[in-house]
């Protein structure tokens, strides 16, 4: 029931989109002003997203084959549902008319906020009746047959409508909607920037850890850790608190002593190797709590990043993560300190960025961010590795992370105790207990 595993990833980001609505209203009605570029990416998003795709595909397949099998039970909940589909856009339409006035005459429209709160119980109000009454349906009166034409359906990839290019494309409108939202919930920046999409390398060993072991003191926190990471992968690390994994990061990058074991990396034995010759092979770490330097400049905090490369091609490498990054460059030269906790995150990735990673580390990229944010952080990895970039993720927020990892390890104080692909790991019913609260 790959389908199902599809529509709840699209309820989880409609909900945040709904939070986000909530949360631009509060902020509204307390003086804010947000930019009306934001709404404009905001209401793309729902037209193309939700009414065009998603909604469109659960008439089609999922709905029009539990309406054949159980034409009765089915009407008593989709009935509304559908109704509900059909009205979205019209609604949408209607809240977009108070686009386009005076700057910062939105946030004295109280019909409009009024429509924004509206919509947002309205779409949580769908999300949840799907959630809680169409799909345990689906599950009871569907057979296998119509479950493998529904999949098919939903997993066609080739599909100009639903593949991985519209994807790359819903991406992009997200990416704007978190560039232009207001600080408190977003980057709050003036402008969205582009992402660039590039082919990834060949699948090749990149990182190949054996046997490694750690101690603080007498207490080994890493107790004979294998672990692979091929060119091009995106590979998690998940596990529990004090399971080890960022003293596992920090033993890659060499900033942790290491008791045991052996790191190769590109082929080459760099176990012996110190901290600052590995970044210059490439291996370029984003550290937990983000860690940058609050009284210095943003540009200075970047630059910190760009020390093991060529002068010459500083210059090239900042436009690169200004370009992904807008925010940053409309206050490259304020401290980081006065950053907001999202904006902060992107430096840190950013200052990575700023090494041209081979292998990018990122240890808890979405711990305390904004809902709108988290799903932006998830974002930016998805497209950095669409980039090329070979990516090593620890995170807290195991499902997303195997959402979007090809491969991931658990680990349990210090040993690993399970890998697969992340799609295998998502469905063991061991880690969706332990780690997917199921
Ligand atoms: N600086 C330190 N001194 C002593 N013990 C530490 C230190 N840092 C981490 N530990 C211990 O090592 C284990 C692994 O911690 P850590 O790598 O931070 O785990 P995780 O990142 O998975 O939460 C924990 O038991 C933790 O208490
Ligand atoms: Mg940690």
């Amino acid at each position: 029931m790959r389908a199902l595993d599809i529509i709840q990833d699209e309820h989880r980001n409609l909900w945040r989109i709904a939070t986000t609505m909530v949360l631009i209203a509060d902020e509204m009605e307390q003086g804010g002003t947000v930019d009306e570029g934001f709404f404009e990416a905001l209401f793309d998003y729902i037209r193309e997203f939700m009414d065009g795709c998603h909604h469109s595909k659960e008439d089609d397949y999922l709905f029009a084959a539990m309406r054949r099998r159980s034409p009765e039970a089915a009407a008593k909940v989709l009935d509304r549902l559908e109704a509900e589909h059909r009205n979205g856009p019209q609604i949408l339409a209607e809240m977009r008319t108070h686009l386009g006035q005076a700057p910062g005459a939105l946030t004295h429209d109280t019909v409009f906020i009024a429509a924004l709160r509206e919509y947002a119980s309205n779409l949580k109000a769908h999300v949840r009746a799907e959630e809680k009454e169409a799909i345990p349906l689906a599950r009871e009166v569907l057979t296998e047959e119509d479950w493998i034409d529904i999949d098919v359906a939903f997993s066609d990839n080739t599909d100009p409508l639903f593949g991985e290019l519209a994807r790359a494309e819903y991406r992009e409108l997200y990416h704007r909607i978190a560039m232009l939202a207001p600080e408190s919930i977003g980057l709050g920046g003036q402008s969205a920037g582009g992402f660039r999409h590039l082919a990834a390398d060949p699948h090749e060993a990149l990182l190949k850890v054996t046997g490694l072991e750690s101690c603080y003191g007498r207490i080994k926190a890493l107790k004979g850790i294998d672990l692979e990471v091929k060119k091009g992968e995106l590979v998690a690390l998940i596990g529990a608190n004090g399971a080890g994994k960022t003293t596992f990061l920090r033993t890659l990058s060499g900033v942790q002593p290491m008791s045991a074991g052996q790191i190769e990396f590109a082929g080459v034995n760099i176990s012996n190797l110190r901290a600052d010759l590995r970044v210059r092979r490439g291996i370029c770490h984003s550290p937990e709590g983000r860690q940058v330097f609050g009284p210095m400049a943003i540009e200075d905090n970047l630059r910190l990043g760009a020390y093991t490369r060529p002068r010459d091609q500083l210059d090239e490498d900042l436009e690169r993560v200004y370009a992904m990054f807008p925010i940053l460059k409309e206050k490259r030269s304020l401290p980081a300190g006065t950053l907001s906790g999202g904006q902060q995150q992107m430096l840190a990735i950013s200052r990575a960025l700023m090494g041209r990673p081979k292998l990018l580390l990122l240890d808890e990229p979405s711990m305390g961010l904004a809902p709108l944010l988290v799903e932006e952080v998830f974002n930016v990895i998805k497209t950095l590795k669409a980039q090329g970039i070979t990516i090593l993720l620890v995170e807290q927020n195991a499902f997303a992370a195997l959402g979007i990892a090809d491969r991931a390890y658990v680990l349990e104080t210090g040993s690993v105790t399970l890998s697969g692909t992340g799609r295998e790991m998502s469905s063991n019913e061991q880690v969706r207990a332990a780690y997917l609260g199921m």
